[in-house]
């Protein structure tokens, strides 16, 4: 048996945030046009505020308008509310992420609601849900776009495939559904009730695993020759038992990466396959955005 090919997400979205750097001088030099992105964080989760920081460098690297608006734990919604206001009325901003988690006395539903839906970069807000579900143009949320970008690549034509999604989010699960299902793929969304999993997922030529639970699935789910793309980012302890008692932890995806390289035609690691797309896709969306604005 060959071992899987292993998905190589960091070469990939390195080599996308290259192609949008040079969109965007294109568009720098011939109209005059540069990207705007704003991200909004609401207080100091630290997991958030690296993903911020990580998310304002990729975008200057890519020759965009980067602003950060960093608020206190303390904001209200109206505040924010206001502020999501300004940035839709601002010319030089194309794309707008408010960062989630939001603290609790903020409506999450409200705030994305609240966005400009060609401003939504997250493709978050239910008027892109709803473009994607019925195959309109619209914002795509970054992550189902960035394993779709990744699918296509090692598979080409998606036509007739059984994919099948283990997650059903509004983030990743669903939309990724509609993606495979535009791509011509035959998809199955299984969840927490789906009745024999394992047997589900051994149905898959395809296989989404988006349900945040470490290395959930194991090898013997997966068919021979499968293509398995892993959304999860979970941490967990150490492999070393005195790191472990030392608090250090270990990434690992939604799949037993070691049992299922054996099995798997091609499969993307943790960490670097889909996680590195995510920004990636966020930076072609803002330029999207862009391109689709009067300026
Ligand atoms: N928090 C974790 N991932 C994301 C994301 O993709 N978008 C936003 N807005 N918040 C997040």
């Amino acid at each position: 048996m060959t071992e899987a090919r292993i998905i190589d997400g960091k070469a990939f979205a390195a080599d996308l945030r290259g192609r949008i750097g040079a969109a965007v001088e294109h568009l720098r030099t011939a109209y005059a046009l540069v990207p705007g992105l704003a991200v909004v964080l609401v207080g100091e989760n630290p997991a958030s505020q690296l993903y911020v920081k990580n998310k304002g460098e990729q975008t200057r690297e890519a020759g965009m308008h980067s602003v950060t608006h960093r608020l206190p734990a303390d904001t209200t919604q109206e505040q924010l509310l206001r502020l999501i206001g300004q940035l839709n009325a601002d010319p030089s901003i194309h794309g707008i992420l408010v960062q989630l988690p939001l603290p609790p006395q903020i409506d999450p539903a409200a705030v994305l609601a609240a966005i400009d839906p060609d401003k939504d970069v997250d493709g978050f807000h239910v008027v892109n849900a709803g473009r994607l579900a019925v195959g309109l143009p619209g914002l795509v949320p970054c992550t189902p776009l960035g394993c779709l970008m990744l699918l296509k690549d090692v598979v080409g034509d998606l036509r007739g495939l059984h994919a099948v999604v283990v997650g059903r989010s509004n983030i990743v699960g669903k939309p990724m559904a509609n993606l495979l299902l535009q791509a011509n793929a035959t998809v199955t969304v299984a969840h927490s009730h789906t009745v024999d999993l394992p047997e589900v997922c051994r149905g898959a030529d395809i296989l989404i695993a988006a349900v945040g639970r470490p290395e959930m699935i194991r090898g013997s789910w997966i068919k021979e020759g499968a293509i398995v793309i892993d959304v999860g980012i979970n941490r967990v302890p150490a492999r070393d038992p005195a790191a472990a008692a030392a608090g250090k932890t270990r990434v690992v995806g939604d799949v037993a990466f070691e049992e299922a390289k054996g099995i798997a035609g091609a499969i993307t690691p943790v960490p670097g396959g889909v996680g590195p797309m995510t920004i990636a896709c966020l930076l072609l969306n803002t330029l999207t955005a862009a391109c689709r604005s009067k300026g």
